[in-house]
């Protein structure tokens, strides 16, 4: 027994230096961590439960069959995070370059088939030159299986990707069909096609980082939701991630413990939103007033600044915020921003995450630019993607909530649950001068001090529609509330929205204006 056991320990010992030595050191050179690393830095300690370590390629071409690594470039398993179940793969570069092979392909289809029935998370930890080359096409079937299995887990079990070295070419696609990609600066990159391809084809000359970095993709391209100085922070986060939500479609994300008899009157909220209307304020700061502990993960930071998206707790309860940002472009909406916040809306409701919004929008942002490059149907898909979900919905209006962006911002028409209005609330077609200069342009234009009457007309307009009382009359706003009870409140509803049930009418699936 002693001889067979020694034996497993030596194949496992094998497996473990994956492309040995020498190239686990030119990986730590490049100040990457290896696979086997990156698992035991996601995982609880002690928690990894490995599955086909011994899995080889069975390719013979170009002499593969006398360089077979035990495992073939991928570790698979599940383990733990904070107490909680998920599936993992991590690709290992010291392999092959991590490249992507036919036995390499199964064990990460394996993982994600297990992972569906268990109904847990999938973590992808990336670093891989793509398809190996030597395979041929067996490798690129190998990426449509997984790419199909990314698509059938996709609103069942949450899907991360963490990109830690190289994805190019098709292989992108696995991750962007994902719910979260993370991205880890100076190490990692994301293209379809590559520099010298770029090159050659638009005589543009680009940089690996420039083309397809964490920047780039954090702040230019949207692809990328978090981008990170280090693999460290990486992980971190995606631990961080896993706690603000569910395993799986049918259930909810853990509740933190909560002290419902503390003081939840905020003053300082009162004191926020200037007396001037056209005077921008960090609707950040609202945020970190309202939700508990102020700790806030926002997703998609430096993309499309002039909406906020991210997880936060309120009472407890993991929540969704979705929140127009003043401070960025007067928070109005544009393609996007009605693109970032749609997909994390829809992410919330497909795994049970209520949606909290604040809402500060002067509008659509008009331009040819944003006319020709589809507005009208990016801007449907935030309709759509409110419109649909059935979590528990709770508005409130911060200030100006005008024309279709009113109706867009999860108002009382498209299902939401809890509507509130600041007294600072502006609800109206639109905006007090456009609307004037519509409405009364004879009189101003005929006036004997146009200017005067225009100021004049403004005034009268403001006082008439611009506040949250034709609304509330109405029953659109469900309460003008004081900002500073508005944590109170908000704590109460998503209590009371707990047993919330609402549903869709039976469908194959809807369209949503892609
Ligand atoms: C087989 C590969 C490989 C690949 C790298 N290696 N990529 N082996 N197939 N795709 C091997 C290298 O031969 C080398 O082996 C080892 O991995 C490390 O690679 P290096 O080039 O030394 O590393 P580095 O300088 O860091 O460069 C990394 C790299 C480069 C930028 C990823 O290796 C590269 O350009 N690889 C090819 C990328 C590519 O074109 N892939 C196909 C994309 S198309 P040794 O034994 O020398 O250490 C694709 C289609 C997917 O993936 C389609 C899905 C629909």
């Amino acid at each position: 027994m002693k001889e067979k056991i020694d034996y497993l320990e030596s194949l496992r010992e094998k497996a473990r230096l994956g492309g040995g030595a020498d190239k686990i050191a030119k990986q730590h050179e490049k100040g990457k961590f290896t696979a086997r690393e990156r698992v035991d830095l996601l995982l609880d300690e002690g928690s990894f439960d490995e599955l086909d370590m011994f899995v080889e390629s069975r390719a013979t071409d170009f002499g593969l069959d006398k360089k077979k690594v035990p495992g073939d470039g991928v570790v698979t398993g599940f383990g733990k995070i904070n107490g909680r179940v998920v599936a993992v793969f991590s690709q290992d570069f010291t392999v092959f370059g991590g490249s992507l092979s036919e036995a390499h392909a199964e064990k990460i289809c394996k993982i994600m088939d297990l992972a569906m029935k268990m109904g847990i998370p999938i973590i992808g930890l990336n670093d891989s030159g793509g398809a190996r080359i030597q395979e041929g096409v067996v490798s690129l079937g190998g990426y449509a299986d997984i790419f199909l299995r990314n698509t059938l887990a996709s609103g069942v079990v949450p899907q991360i990707s963490a990109i830690l070295g190289p994805s190019a070419g098709g292989a992108v696609y696995s991750p962007a069909i994902t719910d979260f990609i993370f991205m880890a600066r100076g190490t990692s990159y994301m293209f379809v096609t590559g520099p010298n391809v770029v090159k050659t084809v638009t005589h543009e000359e680009v940089s690996f980082e420039d083309l397809g970095g964490a920047d780039t993709h954090a702040s230019k391209s949207g692809v990328a939701h978090f981008a990170f100085d280090n693999e460290i922070e990486v992980i971190e986060n995606i631990r961080k991630l896993i706690d603000f939500i569910p395993q799986n479609w049918k259930d909810r994300a853990p509740e933190t413990d909560f002290d419902f008899a503390q003081d939840l009157i905020v003053p300082e909220l009162n004191n926020i939103v200037p007396e001037n209307p056209n005077k921008p304020y960090d609707m950040k700061k609202v945020i970190n007033l309202l939700i508990d502990d102020g700790d806030f993960m926002e997703v998609h930071a430096e993309y499309a600044e002039n909406i906020i998206v991210g997880f936060a707790r309120m009472g407890g309860v993991s929540i969704g915020i979705i929140a127009n940002q003043p401070a960025s472009l007067a928070g109005v909406l544009d393609i996007n921003s009605s693109k970032k916040a749609a997909r994390f809306v829809r992410f919330c409701d497909a795994f049970n995450i209520p949606l909290l919004v604040l809402e500060d929008v002067p509008g659509f942002l008009p331009g040819t630019e944003q006319e020709w490059n589809g507005i009208i149907s990016n801007g449907a898909k935030l309709l759509f993607a409110f419109s649909e979900a059935t979590v528990p919905k709770v508005t409130v209006i911060t200030r100006k909530a005008y024309g279709g962006a009113y109706d867009v911002m999860n108002s009382k028409h498209i299902r939401g649950d809890f509507n509130f209005a600041w007294p600072t609330a502006e609800i109206a077609v639109m905006g007090p001068k456009g609307a004037v200069e519509i409405i009364f342009n004879k009189e101003i234009k005929n006036a004997e001090n146009p200017e005067e009457k225009l100021e004049e007309m403004i005034n009268t307009y403001r006082e008439k529609f611009a506040n949250p009382f034709i609304a509330a009359s109405r029953g659109y706003i469900d309460d003008v509330i004081e900002p500073s009870e508005t944590r109170k409140k908000l704590v109460n509803v998503f209590q009371l929205l707990k047993t919330k049930v609402d549903s869709n009418p039976k469908k194959k699936h809807s369209n949503i204006p892609l």
